[in-house]
């Protein structure tokens, strides 16, 4: 597996295979690899000829008082594993190497009301932050097609609407979210979960899926679906941010008729911040 910290060995790498005319795939991560991340460089080695992962975690996207410095950074253990993998290619680029101007004056990408609703409404300028790094990822990379999970469902909305609307030549391929045996979905953000909290965490899926079955059978009381989920997270021990069950195709709020849904929950877990959804095709 070729590494490289430099974009201008990462540009002279990937212009070699794109005059072979090879398609690449793209995972961009912030490490601490799991087996969500996995899968979703295991789907793109079945889509490219080459496979190039990044990982990066960009300060640009946690807000003052967030756990930037506390991001698990695990480079050693992520390595070994995207080498078992076959991956081809790890971009490490240093904050310096993505930011020279610093993160105060760089050029930055906002993607309006998508990236301030939900998620976005608790963590102002985190959105900016994703669709910024990820938008300088896909210039330096040039791939083909791109793949993230479904688990940050608001942040691939978001990237979705910034290829578009930024005519990135991307195809950007959506993957399910990768789960515990419990339901729990994967993130880097359960190791800072105690035991205790660990067995509590799966009721966030527990949750949403029960407003689903609600939902797929007929029940259209969402304002009481919804906050009858957040008492329950609350008096488990949560502090529910949101539950809010939203149209698929842009996060809105659904009117009856809608039948394509998604419930989106965000709650904090101790010292962990939780974020889960489950997609909904209603009758
Ligand atoms: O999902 C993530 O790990 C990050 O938000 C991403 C897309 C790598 C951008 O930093």
């Amino acid at each position: 597996m070729f590494e490289t910290e430099s974009i201008f060995t990462l540009r002279s790498q990937l212009r070699e295979w794109r005059l072979a005319q090879q398609r690449l795939a793209f995972v961009p991560t912030m490490g601490n690899l799991h087996a969500g991340h996995l899968r979703l460089v295991e789907a793109a080695r079945g889509k490219a000829d080459k496979v190039v992962v990044s990982i990066f975690v960009n300060p640009l996207q946690f807000g003052v008082g967030e756990d930037f410095a506390n991001y698990p950074r695990t480079l050693d253990d992520d390595r070994q594993s995207l080498k078992a993998m076959g991956v081809d290619l790890l971009f490490v680029p240093t904050e310096v190497e993505l930011y020279p101007v610093g993160q105060e004056s760089t050029t930055r990408v906002q993607v309006p009301d998508l990236g301030d609703i939900l998620c976005g409404a608790t963590r102002p300028g985190h959105f900016e932050g994703v669709a910024t790094v990820v938008a300088k990822l896909f210039n330096l990379v040039q791939p083909d097609i791109a793949l993230f999970g479904k688990k940050d469902y608001q942040q691939l909305m978001v990237i979705r609407r910034m290829v578009s609307e930024l005519n990135f030549p991307i195809k950007i391929v959506a993957m399910d979210t990768v789960r515990e045996q419990d339901g729990l979905a994967m993130s880097s953000r359960n190791r800072y979960l105690t035991a205790e909290q660990r067995n509590q965490a799966p009721l966030l899926n527990q949750v949403l899926r029960h407003i689903a079955d609600k939902l797929r059978s007929g029940s259209r009381d969402f304002m009481s679906l919804q906050t009858a989920a957040i008492e329950q997270l609350n008096s488990a021990g949560f502090r529910a941010d949101y539950v809010e069950i939203r149209r698929c195709r842009d996060l809105q709020l659904p009117r009856p008729e809608d039948r394509e849904l998604v419930v989106l929950a965000a709650a904090q877990l101790g010292s962990a911040r939780l974020i889960d959804n489950v997609e909904i095709q209603a009758e």
